[in-house]
């Protein structure tokens, strides 16, 4: 990385950035996060991510160390500094440094260390991965049962999408009772017969931003949706299947444990949906 990094009140060159080896964050993954999408310049669905991050800290009692408009402010720095068109901006909240190793949560005195970077990403919009669709692997779901906060403990999502790769696929979908609860990144869902189907919110997935508006404008587009778990077998007969996230947006699933999904090309619907969504959320980006 290079460019401009924030790090506790500072704007500074990525190679200057530093934090303690105490951070609670970085021994013991106390800390969250959020990856808000940048388009033309300007900040996806950012209300809901900011609204997520606070739900997030409030979960683990870190006390959010900034407002509405020093979040807004900070992210719109990072995306000027860094001259970012098109991208995201990572911002990541740690319970802070002691200066030593303990289990117990540090007095309140300890304030949490704020982390933040944008990154510069052509072609999230028009995408080759959403033009070819994605081939999934599904693996079971090794998480803890707390997914719905959106933590650094991304151990085994990134043991996953390695073991997707290794495989041959792009991309893993996690399993568990016999349904899929998520992509490593993302939120997993299957079409069929017209119909979307994704797995009901809960403590077992997270809780997508692009998810909660995806579902609100195909509801508006008189689209219906079906929030209800499904199986492997399911998304592999579908007509189609399809994953979202902040920077991935709408992409299309191809094929599912090496089974083509539908006519094993990016389908209709999701492919709408895709085209719904970036130019919607465009309309209300920030
Ligand atoms: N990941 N599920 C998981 C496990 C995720 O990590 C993500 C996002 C999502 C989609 O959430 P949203 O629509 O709010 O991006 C679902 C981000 C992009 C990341 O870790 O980089």
């Amino acid at each position: 990385m290079t460019g401009i990094v924030y790090v506790n009140g500072e704007y500074l060159p990525a190679e200057e950035a530093k934090i303690s080896v105490f951070d609670r964050g970085f021994l013991m993954a106390d800390a969250i996060y959020e990856l808000t999408a940048v388009v033309d310049g300007k900040l996806i669905d950012f209300p809901a991510h900011l609204a997520r991050l606070d739900r997030s800290l409030a979960e683990l009692d870190i006390v959010n160390p900034h407002g509405y408009d020093g979040w807004l402010a900070l992210h719109r720095e990072l995306v000027a500094r860094n001259a970012v068109t098109e991208g995201s901006v990572y911002v990541e909240v740690t319970r802070g440094n002691t200066g030593e190793r303990a289990f117990e949560y540090p007095p309140a005195e300890i304030p949490p260390t704020v982390v933040a970077f944008a990154t510069n990403r052509p072609g999230i919009v028009d995408s080759p991965a959403a033009a070819a669709g994605l081939r999934i692997v599904t693996l079971p779901d090794l998480r803890w049962q707390r997914r719905d906060i959106k933590t650094v403990q991304l151990i085994y999502q990134a043991q996953a999408k390695m073991l997707a790769k290794r495989a041959g696929a792009d991309d893993g979908w996690l399993v568990e009772d016999g349904f899929v609860t998520e992509g490593t990144s993302n939120n997993a869902y299957i079409v069929r017969k017209g119909r979307i189907v994704t797995r009901p919110l809960g403590n077992d997935i997270l809780h997508g931003i692009t998810r909660a508006s995806l579902l609100r404008f195909a509801r508006e587009a008189q689209m219906e949706v079906e929030e209800r778990q499904f199986t492997v077998a399911e998304a592999q007969a579908a007509d189609e299947a399809f994953i979202t996230s902040a920077t991935g947006f709408v992409t299309p699933v191809v094929e599912v444990d090496g089974t083509a999904v539908g006519t094993g090309k990016p389908g209709p619907v999701a492919l709408r949906l895709r085209e719904i969504y970036i130019d919607e959320s465009r309309k209300t980006a920030l």
